[in-house]
This record gives C-alpha cells, sequence and structure tokens, in this order.
C-alpha cells in the first residue's frame, strides 16, 4: 500500500471520503436520507436509456413579443410591479428563440438523447383561439428540426403554463370553454408537428399551476379562491383527455402521457389519521389528473365526496375525462410529511415554497383535503430552498409502479438550484460539485427502482441551462449550464459535463 492508498483507506475507515477537489467531506452515507458509495460504484441504467434535459418556453424563449406572439398571463405577470423577485422578467430569458440551434448543439456535447420542451400557446395562437400563426408553427418546426439533427428526441409538452392572457379575460381554466380550444390548440400542434414529435405530455404539473394560481395566488392570474381551482382542475381534466384524442386523430404516431408535479409523501406518525391523510396528500397532489386520465375518476383527495358541485362537474364528464395515458410522467425534487387537520378550526392555505403550498402549523390547506404537508429539513436544503432526500425517487418510482400497474415511466424533472458560476481560478469552469453529488445520489436510487422492476425508460434533468425561475426571477439556477444574462454567454457546468459522461457509460462512477 503507498502513501495515498494508506491515507485514502483510513479516511475511508472514519467515514470520510477525498474528493477530487481535496476537501474532507463527512462520507455521504451519514447525511439522512443519501445512499452509500457502493450504491453508486454499482449502479447501472439499460443500454437506450434516455439522458435528457427539460425547459419551458416562458422561461427560455424569450422574445415575448415577436413575430405576431400574443400576450401570455406570465408576460401580464413578471410586468406587474412587486411580482417577481429581482424585478426581472422573461422577454429575454435565455434568448432561446434566437439561440435555440447554439443550445441543440450544446446538448449534444453534452451526448443528451431527449429533449423535453414546451410550446408557447399565444405564439400559435395569439388569442387562444382561431386559425394558427404560422410564425409560430414555423418556429416550432424548426426547433425539431434542430432537435432531430443533433441526434436527440424531442418531447413536447403542450402546455407549461403560459396561458394567453385573452383566455384568463374569457374566465381562465375555471371556465369550462377551455377544454375545448385546448384541445383544439393541441390539435394543431398535432397537425403540424407530429410528423416529428411522437412523445406528447398534455399539460406540466396541471396541480402546481392550477392551485398557484387560482387556488392560493402565488402564480398569475393571482387569485385565490379554492372553488375557482376546483373548477379549473376539472377543466384541467377535461381539457387533458380531449387532447389526447384530438393529437391521436390527428397524428397516428403520436403517443401521449403527462408531465406531473409528484412529491412522495409520508405520514409524520403511524396513526390511523395521519396515515389516512398522507393517502389524501398522494391522491391530490400526485394522482389526480393521473387517475381521472386512466380510470375517469378522482382519486380520494377529499375527507367528504369530491364537492362536485363546486367543481362544476356534469353527468357524463367521467366518460369525457377517461383517456388511459401511454406512459406517465413526472417530476421528482423534493418529500413531503404529512398530518391530519381534520379538526383544525382554521384552513388558512399556507406559504409559498417554489411550487408548492407549505401548509402552515395551525390550519388545514383547505377546508376539504383537510391535511397539512410539510417539507422536512432533515437532509441538506438546496440554495432554492428544497430538502434533498434521494431516497424519495425509489419511493415514488416503486409507488406509481405498483398501483398503475407498471406503466413504462417518464421521468420529466429532476434538479437542484445552486448558484455556482464561472471560477476564474478554475480556468473559467463553473465547479459544481453539489449539483453532481445530487444527481449521483438520487439517479442511484432510480437505478435501485429500475433494478427492483420499475420500467424507467427516461430521466430529465431539470434544466438544460439556467433559466426564468417563474415568480423567483433570476435568484434560482437549476442549469448543467451556465447563463450570463448580460450577454447571453454558455458555459458548461462540471455537472453538464459529468451528466454528459452518465449518458455515454450508462454508469455514474464517472
Ligand atoms: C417546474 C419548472 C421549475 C422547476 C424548478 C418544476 O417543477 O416545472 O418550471 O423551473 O420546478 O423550480
Amino acid at each position: 500500500m503507498n502513501r495515498r492508498q494508506f491515507v485514502t483507506s483510513s479516511l475511508a475507515a472514519a467515514g470520510v471520503t477525498l474528493l477530487a477537489n481535496n476537501r474532507f467531506t463527512a462520507a455521504a452515507d451519514q447525511v439522512p436520507g443519501s445512499v452509500p458509495s457502493s450504491s453508486i460504484q454499482h449502479a447501472r441504467f439499460p443500454d437506450n436509456f434516455l439522458w435528457g434535459t427539460a425547459t419551458a418556453a416562458y422561461q427560455v424563449e424569450g422574445a415575448w413579443n415577436e413575430d405576431g406572439k400574443g400576450e401570455s398571463i406570465w408576460d401580464k405577470f413578471t410586468h406587474t410591479v412587486g411580482k417577481v423577485k429581482g424585478g426581472t422578467t422573461g422577454d429575454v430569458a435565455c434568448d432561446q428563440y434566437h439561440l435555440y440551434r447554439q443550445d441543440m448543439a450544446l446538448a449534444k456535447r453534452l451526448n443528451q438523447k431527449s429533449y423535453r420542451f414546451s410550446i408557447s400557446w399565444p405564439r400559435i395562437q395569439p388569442s387562444g383561439t382561431g386559425v394558427p400563426n404560422p410564425k409560430g408553427i414555423d418556429h416550432y418546426s424548426r426547433l425539431v428540426d434542430a432537435i432531430l439533427e443533433n441526434g436527440i428526441r424531442p418531447f413536447c409538452t403542450i402546455y407549461h403554463w403560459d396561458l394567453p392572457q385573452t383566455l384568463e379575460e374569457r374566465g381562465g381554466w375555471p371556465n369550462r370553454d377551455l377544454a375545448g380550444y385546448y384541445a383544439d390548440y393541441a390539435g394543431i400542434l398535432a397537425k403540424h408537428l407530429g410528423d416529428r414529435i411522437t412523445v406528447w405530455a398534455p399539460f406540466n404539473m396541471p396541480w402546481s399551476f392550477t392551485y398557484m394560481g387560482y387556488g392560493a395566488g402565488a402564480f398569475p392570474p393571482s387569485r385565490a379562491n379554492y372553488g375557482d381551482f376546483l373548477k379549473a382542475a376539472h377543466t384541467v381534466t377535461l381539457a387533458q383527455a380531449e387532447a389526447l384524442r384530438a393529437i391521436k386523430a390527428a397524428s397516428s404516431k403520436a403517443t401521449v402521457g403527462s408531465a406531473y408535479g409528484m412529491c412522495p409523501a409520508y405520514p409524520k406518525s403511524d396513526s390511523e389519521a395521519d396515515r389516512a391523510a398522507t393517502s389524501r396528500y398522494h391522491a391530490m397532489n400526485n394522482v389526480f389528473f393521473l387517475e381521472a386520465a386512466m380510470h375517469g375518476r378522482y382519486p380520494k383527495a377529499f375527507v367528504a365526496e369530491p364537492p362536485y358541485e363546486l367543481m362544476g362537474f356534469k353527468p357524463g364528464d367521467e366518460k369525457i375525462m377517461y383517456a388511459p395515458l401511454d406512459w406517465v410522467g413526472f417530476h421528482y425534487y423534493t418529500r413531503r410529511i404529512v398530518s391530519d387537520a381534520s379538526n383544525a378550526s382554521s384552513s388558512a392555505g399556507g406559504s409559498f415554497s417554489g411550487t408548492e403550498i407549505e401548509t402552515d402549523s395551525e390550519g388545514a390547506r383547505d377546508p376539504y383535503t383537510r391535511f397539512r404537508a410539510v417539507m422536512p429539513t432533515e437532509g441538506p436544503v438546496t440554495e432554492s430552498g428544497l430538502e434533498v432526500w434521494p431516497r424519495g425517487i425509489y419511493d415514488l418510482v416503486t409507488q406509481i409502479s405498483k398501483e398503475y400497474d407498471h406503466p413504462i415511466i417518464e421521468i420529466t424533472e429532476s434538479g437542484c438550484g445552486y448558484l455556482d458560476a464561472p471560477y476564474e481560478k478554475a480556468n473559467g469552469r463553473v465547479p459544481d460539485t453539489r449539483r453532481i453529488e445530487f444527481f449521483r445520489q438520487e439517479l442511484a436510487e432510480l437505478a435501485r427502482a429500475i433494478a427492483d422492476g420499475a420500467r424507467v425508460r427516461s430521466f430529465h434533468a431539470w434544466s438544460l441551462l439556467d433559466n426564468f425561475e417563474w415568480a423567483n426571477g433570476h435568484c434560482e439556477r437549476y442549469g448543467l449550464i451556465y447563463v450570463d444574462y448580460r450577454d447571453q454567454k454558455r458555459t458548461i457546468k462540471d455537472s453538464g459535463f459529468w451528466y454528459g459522461r452518465v449518458s455515454t457509460s450508462n454508469r455514474l462512477d464517472v
């Protein structure tokens, strides 16, 4: 044993790992929720696993009023003083509307196999209905060509939150008519792009945009009315199914799935009441829209019967909303601890945290679901404030696999916000070791779920590049590529190079 081996082995025995940058840290397996390094070394992914990244139109495109694009609710929101941290907007964002060729070339450099992007509805139909804007269609047609030319699979999210403002003025998602307008829009996309796109997800995180937009008011259109949330959610359920049919009618190659936001939920105690509250959380936040599509019914999210009247549910809707998905896509970021709040005297929403809502310690989130959901901080917390809990992805993937009879699964997003920037003393590189560690740990748990039989075929890191983080503006960075917003210069972070090696080797110790 030479000196280096001796030092390394004695440090390992002491529970310490020597990192490449010569810093000593506690071994990963000592951090709550983390996985032992042997799992990382042994993790393998199947051949043909689709390594990808995800973005959303409003967060990356910019060009907010070019080529006939209409105003979206996010344009209006960010143009309202006081809504976004730092006072920034998505007017320019990463300028991907103009720089998409460069960005797809960068994705190829990272050996990417899949790119999940979203289409801006007001580029296609500036006021939400009627004949499509040819310039909008042309843009996405060129984008899809650029994706394919780089050997990457185009994965299209039809709606990632940027509703045409005109449709909001007609009542927004609580107005049931939007289901039909949305299905027309989806059909237009499938007709014009369905020769090249075969993978479609109707909605990104339907619970988040309906609840945050209509129930809690933290996102546009800034309404805070539980009835509006329920109506919006029901319209979205109808829209999801109508869109699936419209897409398949227009494109025989189409497959339709989802891009739901999910958090594995754990009961606060072993009591019957907390366990029942945890199932209600799972039903409301994770599988509400999935159950609707797969079985034509709503899951048991409410303490009593679903408030059908408040939802605007009409007889026969269970047939409309039934539209089994070809595969199931969902995101994983963090977990929740849930407790019962059936006897809480107040039901006062809670505080906004990213794309979730934390119920305060006193009240229930609302008078119908009657639970409290809190993000714990037992594990480390990212700079965006989310707890890192690698084991959560294993639990979530195995739970969904079991509940939905082993569907094909796509992980549509996962990632972490850290602010690392180019470092002069490292020749301008971005040494974002915390992000590498986040993905390494989490992906080891995903590999374990696959080894245990889950049919996961893809993983999309959020995000290809730093981008406009909604109400948090430019205060958070989730990219594998750093963006300098002053001149749009892109710098591949160390995590990006690492992810590229993972994609080539299907292993994590690279
Ligand atoms: C959303 C993204 C967002 C990311 C990080 C995801 O759930 O889909 O739009 O940027 O979370 O907060």
